[in-house]
């Protein structure tokens, strides 16, 4: 996909990772929806970019992703504000394991509904012209994490429902590509949470410990996940794939071997 003058939602996108994905999408010419819960932080991130690039190319739209009527407001709003939208980016994502029911309704429940919503605007058969969807997954949507089981699990929801939605996309000749990112640690405020007991609940006891896999592992700075996101947009032969982020190896994608079933249709 050439990204000049594409429309792109990204939820999430007040601070951190999503941050870094809007500042990446302008720099290449892409107009870009900034869809988040924090109100205070999603202006001062569109003032911020506002200084750098054409007032124009960005809106800040308020919106909490786990209420549904407000997360298919905020793609009505794209879609009357730009006029069509061509690229998604489900970002949003929380790490709470004492309230863990959130951790499963923001990043998986609210993932799969703005894949859902985000198909509607974009499948041809509908009338769009296509698109790109990428889910934000993590490097724990493909291992287990001892003192994270919840978000663990919901990662690893986002890599199953990515990989098997692509699928489906391909078979029904939706005319979307939907890919996955996984990162290792990234610099960004949701770190901070390892240290909070209203976060972490049963597993505060052992936030050393994770303060030690992160030093093991490294911390990676959110421009290049945003990298990573380009890549995925520019490379029209990539669907259903699950690029894995780390300090060892940088950019790259998870190997799986082939299923046995293939559809006479992929
Ligand atoms: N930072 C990491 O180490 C890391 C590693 C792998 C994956 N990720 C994933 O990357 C994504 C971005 O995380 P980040 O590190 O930038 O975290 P962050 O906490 O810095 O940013 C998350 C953003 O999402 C927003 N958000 C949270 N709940 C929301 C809701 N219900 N509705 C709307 N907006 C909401 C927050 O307001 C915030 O702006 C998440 O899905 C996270 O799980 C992060």
């Amino acid at each position: 996909m050439h990204l000049k003058d594409k429309v792109a939602l990204v939820t999430g996108a007040a601070q951190g990772i999503g941050r870094a994905f809007a500042q990446a999408l302008l720099e290449k010419g892409c107009k870009v929806a900034l869809v988040d819960q924090n109100v205070e932080v999603g202006k001062a991130s569109k003032d911020a970019l506002d200084k750098q690039f054409d007032v124009q190319r960005t809106i800040f739209i308020p919106c909490d992703v786990s209420n549904e009527e407000q997360l298919k407001d905020a793609f009505k709003k794209v879609v009357q504000h730009f006029g069509k939208l061509d690229i998604l980016v489900n970002n949003a994502g929380v790490n709470n394991e004492k309230n863990w029911e959130v951790t499963v309704q923001i990043n998986l429940i609210s993932m799969i509904r703005g894949t859902y919503i985000g198909l509607d605007y974009m499948k041809t058969e509908n009338g769009g012209s296509g698109g790109v969807i990428v889910n934000i997954s993590s490097l724990a949507g493909l291992v287990p994490v001892a003192h994270q089981p919840v978000y663990c699990a919901s990662k690893h929801g986002v890599v199953g429902f990515t990989r098997s939605i692509a699928m489906a996309s391909k078979i029904g000749n939706y005319g979307v590509r939907i890919n996955t990112i996984c990162p290792g640690f990234v610099n960004t405020p949701i770190l901070q949470s390892i240290d909070k007991e209203e976060n972490m609940g049963q597993y505060s006891a052992y936030k050393e410990e994770i303060k030690d896999m992160i030093k093991f592992y490294g911390i990676l700075d959110p421009p290049l996940v945003a990298e990573g996101l380009i890549k995925i947009l520019e490379d029209d032969a990539l669907n259903g794939e699950v690029m894995k982020i780390t300090t060892s190896q940088g950019i790259h994608f998870h190997e799986y071997t082939p299923l046995p079933f293939q559809s006479t249709k992929q």
